[in-house]
């Protein structure tokens, strides 16, 4: 298929047992779907702890869009386009901090954190019909609130945050609610870049047969250094014999629930990470026989669940997922601390957070790297994803999650059905001016 056609045959490019290769290698499909998904869709902004105080604020993106969260001093959150309304240039370069205005450095213009024009140089010389009420900075026009994660989108006819959530809002309770509080606070971040498409990080993220052969260095030194029975030893042999289940929640989110291969506490099984002794010590002689359960705290959930198209929620951490271009991918894990626990026990989920994504995150970027390279071959153009179409070990609950066992391909498929058809619309997107924003309040 030439470059540029594949816009015209949308429909064909995704079947119902493999998706063309196009979908990660055209530049025309890239840029609608930075504007059809990473507009016309919810899409993951912030943590509200990361913007905790009144003037804090923080650098984010919407796909493209470079974007500056910010809390005013009532309180109010905003998504302000972080692109000044004189020429364009970028208004903030901070990544986070606390201010009531933002200042460019090009020429002067000065902004509210509200995104109001307060100020411009030399007034004298502008027309009389000039006003600053005019020329504020440009915001995402539709905000919403998830147990503190913060989702935005540009286009006002989307579902309410809680429909589009669906049933992958109560697996977010499930997350949260490990900690003490109820409360979590995204804390900062590792950056790492991958050369490929960001679907090869959207496709790994709900594919439960890689990790046997994907990760088969890390199982094995895993084993040999600390024995078996330890976090990924579930993936060493057969997988799909362990009770382990991948869903398609419905508007592309997926779940990969890897609770039910593991036999031990979450603790127990945990690798060992820097400190864990003298922590682990530490809360024992702190928490006497409530230590077992305050440890369980530490370690991840054993869940991946990804909420489309740019959130995935990892063992105890959150990754973005943000895409560069068509074929370049910036991935940053987030450490996601529980409030209300020890220090000793957020010391210890930080060193967690670190393990996966040290050890295993460079197998899967190496091999995304890989697909984009094979991807390349125009001659050769399927992906496939058939395992487990069809087969009667797929079972549909009430709710529509599509739930099968582990290595089957069916959340792939789920997701990419959903980016069909939200690439498929005619999608209004728009942006509101300070006073304009909308937030709601999902739970
Ligand atoms: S581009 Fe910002 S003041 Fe001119
Ligand atoms: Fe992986």
């Amino acid at each position: 298929m030439p470059q540029g056609a594949a816009m015209n045959a949308l429909d064909a490019l995704v079947q119902p047992d493999r998706v063309h290769r196009s979908i990660y290698t055209d530049a025309d499909v890239f840029n609608a779907e930075m504007s059809k998904v990473f507009g016309g869709a919810w899409v993951y902004l912030a943590h509200e702890s990361q913007v905790p105080d009144p003037n804090d604020f923080l650098a984010s993106r919407m796909g493209l869009r470079p974007l500056i969260i910010t809390r005013d001093s009532d309180g109010g959150l905003h998504a302000l386009f972080n692109r000044c309304a004189h020429r364009a240039s970028i208004v903030c370069q901070a990544e986070c901090g606390s201010a009531r205005r933002f200042q460019c450095s090009y020429h002067g213009w000065t902004y509210s954190n509200r995104g109001d024009l307060v100020n411009v140089p030399y007034p004298e010389g502008y027309p009389a019909d000039f006003h600053k009420a005019g020329h504020g900075l440009a915001q995402v026009p539709r905000l919403g609130t998830y147990r503190g994660l913060i989702f935005g989108t540009l286009n006002l006819d989307a579902p309410s945050l809680a429909e589009w959530l669906g049933p992958a809002g109560p697996l977010i309770d499930g997350f949260v609610d490990r900690s003490p509080s109820g409360r979590i606070a995204v804390r900062n971040c590792q950056r790492m870049i991958y050369r490929g498409n960001w679907k090869l990080a959207w496709d790994n993220a709900g594919d439960g047969l890689h990790p046997t052969f994907a990760h088969r260095s890390f199982v094995i030194l895993n084993e040999r250094q600390h024995g078996g029975a330890r976090s990924l030893s579930q993936f060493k042999a057969s997988p799909d014999d362990t009770g382990m289940y991948g869903a398609d929640l419905g508007n592309g989110h997926m779940f990969v629930d890897q609770r039910p291969g593991l036999h031990q506490s979450f603790w127990e099984t945990q690798r060992p990470v820097p400190g864990r002794e003298w922590y682990a010590a530490q809360i024992e002689q702190a928490c006497g026989d409530d230590a077992a359960d305050v440890l369980e705290v530490a370690p991840g959930s054993m869940i991946n669940l990804s909420i489309f198209p740019n959130l995935l929620i990892k063992g105890n951490h959150f990754e973005t997922v943000d895409p560069v271009s068509v074929a370049e991918t910036r991935l940053h894990t987030w450490m996601v601390a529980a409030e209300g626990a020890p220090d000793e026990v957020n010391v210890l989920r930080m060193r967690i957070a670190e393990d996966f994504p040290s050890l295993g995150n460079p197998d899967d970027l190496e091999l995304f790297e890989r697909c984009q390279e094979g991807l390349a071959i125009a001659e050769v153009e399927w992906v496939d994803m058939s395992k487990g179409l069809g087969h009667d070990a797929e079972e549909v609950s009430a709710d529509g999650v599509v739930r099968a066992p582990v290595t089957y391909e069916g959340p792939m498929r789920g997701y990419l059905r959903a980016w069909l058809e939200l690439m498929s619309s005619d999608v209004k997107l728009t942006t509101a001016a300070a006073g304009e924003v909308t937030c709601e309040v999902a739970a």
